[in-house]
């Protein structure tokens, strides 16, 4: 089987940025498994499904089509062709994705798409559950934690960058709200996975978290 790097950690404390440089430095496919939760966030509130009703999210997932296309050193995800882009990554997505990643039977459709992307090439993939459910036997596996202060600052310059203007107050209190139902949700919380690497990144750069996870690889 081709090599699985797994990254998982709360909003905002690296995982993407390192996983993206992790996948420039080892060549191996960038895979943004909380875009796929986005996906479906957006998807149901386009078809007006009240992302309080479980049921009628998981009814509705169901039927979410998506294509996975290796372009460059990630696998892009393509609904009808076409790419979601920025539309995934709104307030307003931010604030109903987490209940709908909760809903069990959405995470199934979503781990089942995860567990086939090795078949495209070695991955390393950043998440939530990836190293404690999607691919607990993967001999790289890695969580980054950060003080959710530092977190909150990082996130509000990157939004500030999508043209959406909060207060780093504001920014914690939606990191902080989406932290509380990752961790304590029944089906795969966010935890440290068993036998994982923690890496606290608050006062490193993102070199030295790519180094550290580099040399754990090696
Ligand atoms: O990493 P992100 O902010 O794009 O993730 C969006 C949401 O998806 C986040 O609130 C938690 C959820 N998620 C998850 O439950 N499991 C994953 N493997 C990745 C993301």
């Amino acid at each position: 089987m081709n090599k699985v790097i797994c990254i998982d950690g709360p909003a905002g404390s690296g995982k993407s940025t390192t996983a993206r440089a992790v996948s420039e430095k080892l060549g191996v496919l960038f895979v943004d498994s909380g875009a796929l939760y986005r996906i479906m966030t957006w998807q149901a509130l386009e078809a007006g499904v009240d992302t309080s009703d479980a049921a009628a999210v998981a009814a509705f997932c169901k039927g979410v089509k998506v294509d996975f296309v290796v372009k460059g050193n990630r696998v892009a995800y393509e609904l009808n062709g076409e790419e979601p882009g920025d539309r995934i990554r709104t307030p307003q997505i931010n604030a109903h994705v987490s209940p709908v990643s909760a809903v069990p039977e959405v995470r199934a459709i979503v781990t089942k798409w995860l567990r086939n992307m090795p078949a495209l090439g070695d991955i390393v993939v950043e998440g939530r559950d990836i190293g404690s459910v999607v691919y607990p036997d993967s001999p790289h596996r890695f969580y980054l934690d950060c003080d959710p202060d530092e977190r909150a600052r990082r996130r509000r310059k990157e939004d500030a960058g999508k043209g959406f203007v909060q207060t780093e107050a504001e920014v914690k209190a939606s990191l902080l709200a989406r932290d509380k139902i990752d961790s304590s949700r029944a089906t795969a919380p966010l935890k440290v996975p068993e036998g994982a690497i923690r890496i606290d990144t608050t006062r490193l750069t993102v070199d030295e978290v790519v180094a550290e996870i580099a040399k754990a690889i090696a």
